[in-house]
């Protein structure tokens, strides 16, 4: 367990004491002080060192006699001018990447002098802690024995300001970053569950506990898909022994009158790829198949616990894709929710079979205001844009270019990637009205996207391809290997900037 609090108060015993150092000598009040009272020790030792204060830079030493700490500590700021929400939080997420390699379990941070131009000293802080929280998640619940060094580790991290008004104002601004956390963690947590555990019945039960936030949950089996006639979705499902769902969460924080926004999540708990069968190693990584799903949820939940003021829908087609004797065949035809057959020529392109009538059931339901859904659909996407951005393809400028925006303000960029009538062209079936397969090696994001854009009725739409950043094999300021919940602090952004009418 970790635990981040915030004081003016704190007393130093046995905690290692944190100071923030500017690259460009800016004052750090909080440094200035300690190194007032230590008689200029601590600036002589840093001036000994390369330590300048690069941004997320680390260096430590022993605790000068004259202290109650265990250890001193400086974290770099880099230049003040740059310090941003975005860039605090990178900062709080180093540190406490750099703290859980010392035998210390309590540190205070003190954080007098690091704000922003725009934002309180107590609202920066509350940045700088959002940032060590969301670095301290770690998916450790199969480990069955704790590993010795991690019983002496960070347990406790205390920010440390000024006076009580500081503390107020910080623990105020923490309380929504705290929730956005919360629900970041949630899709963590859903991504990194392996398949057997995490199957669309399970998965279906798990969200349904979601109602205890404070949202509507309605779960749909495959009966009800049935009379629904969502036979796109079912046919991927069909080779599997567990049931199909479509589940639906409704926040609704804003007046009834108010459409919603809604957000559509691809759900494949596992995608063997069915009959056309992946290779073991590219089989390995889609347990996390399901990772636009566990945003929408993250999402939603987030929304719920803080209260967001906006109705939001989320929905979600949670299905295995297995190769059995009920499998669905290459070549099968079935017939989608919105009355348009489908050619399934590749049963391992099911994404967007699910998310057709996905995204047809929630405009037919809700009528939204826009609808954006989130899905790992290609491989290919991986190989234009890497782990750095998501792939954003949409039908309209408005809305693409917000999300460009909100995506560069918190780092989870997005690039816009082309739709095209040749795309649709390409997706023409000869016996059906649609194939699930555009030429093969030839623009297959743009062709999935083309796909999906067929089951759009003419409203504001955007599809994030996030299948080269739901997980990561690198250590980033705000999370470690694994799931790393990109689009949830994006749509955040997003929804607060531009729906929640402030
Ligand atoms: N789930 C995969 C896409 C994927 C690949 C996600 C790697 C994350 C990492 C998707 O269902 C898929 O198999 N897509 C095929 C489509 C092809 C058959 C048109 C692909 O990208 O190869
Ligand atoms: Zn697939
Ligand atoms: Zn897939």
């Amino acid at each position: 367990m970790f635990t981040i609090t915030f004081s003016h108060t704190a007393s130093l015993k046995e905690t290692s004491l944190i100071i923030g150092i500017y690259e460009d000598n800016s004052p750090s009040l909080a440094f200035e002080k300690l190194n007032k009272e230590l008689q200029d020790h601590i600036k002589k030792t840093l001036e000994t060192t390369t330590f300048k204060g690069k941004k997320g830079d680390f260096f430590s030493i022993i605790a000068p006699q004259g202290t109650d700490a265990s250890m001193v500590a400086f974290i770099g700021l880099g230049k003040k001018d740059l310090l941003s929400f975005n860039t605090l939080e990178e900062i709080g997420g180093n540190l406490l990447a750099h703290l859980y390699k010392y035998p210390y379990k309590r540190a205070a941070f003190h954080t007098d002098g690091i704000n922003t131009r725009d934002l309180s000293l107590g609202e920066s802080t509350a940045h700088l802690a959002q940032g060590s929280l969301l670095r301290s998640f770690q998916f450790d619940k199969y480990k069955t024995k704790k590993r010795e060094e991690a019983k002496s580790q960070i347990q406790e991290l205390t920010f440390v300001l000024p006076s009580a008004s500081d503390e107020e104002k910080a623990k105020k601004a923490f309380i929504p970053l705290n929730a956005l956390a919360e629900g970041i963690f949630y899709a963590r947590n859903l991504i990194s569950e392996p398949a057997n555990v995490l199957n669309p019945e399970t998965y279906a039960q798990e969200l349904k506990s979601l109602e205890k936030e404070g949202i509507k949950v309605t779960l749909l089996g495959e009966k009800e898909m049935q009379k629904l006639g969502m036979n796109a979705l079912l046919g991927v499902g069909q080779g599997s022994s567990k049931e199909s769902h479509l589940v639906i969460m409704e926040w609704n924080g804003a007046e009834k009158t108010k459409k919603p926004i809604a957000f559509v999540g691809k759900g494949v708990t596992f995608d063997s790829g069915g009959l056309s069968l992946k290779p073991t190693e590219s089989m390995v990584d889609m347990k996390w198949d399901m990772g636009g799903s566990a945003i929408v949820s993250g999402l939603i939940k987030e929304l719920a616990l803080r209260k967001a003021k906006v109705n939001a829908v989320g929905v979600v087609g949670l299905v295995e894709n297995m190769p059995s004797g009920t499998a669905q065949r290459p070549s099968d035809i079935v017939k989608s929710m919105s009355g348009q057959t489908i050619e399934v020529l590749d049963t391992d392109a099911e994404g967007r079979l699910v998310l057709s009538d996905a995204l047809w059931y929630t405009q037919e339901k809700f009528h939204p205001e826009i609808i954006i859904d989130l899905a790992t659909l290609t491989g290919a996407i991986i190989i234009a844009l890497g782990s750095e951005y998501a792939g954003l393809f949409s039908n309209d400028d408005i809305l693409a270019k917000r999300l460009e925006e909100a995506g560069l303000e918190v780092e989870e960029k997005v690039w816009r990637m082309p739709l095209h009538e040749t795309f649709d062209k390409d997706i023409d079936s000869d016996i059906a009205d649609i194939r699930n397969l555009g030429t093969p090696r030839k623009a297959s994001s743009s062709t999935a996207a083309q796909f999906l854009l067929r089951f759009i009725n003419n409203i504001p739409w955007a599809h994030l391809d996030i299948a080269g950043v739901t997980w990561s094999n690198k250590d980033k300021p705000l999370y470690g290997k694994g799931a790393t919940g990109f689009g949830i602090r994006l749509l955040d952004r997003f929804i607060s900037k531009h729906y929640e009418g402030k």
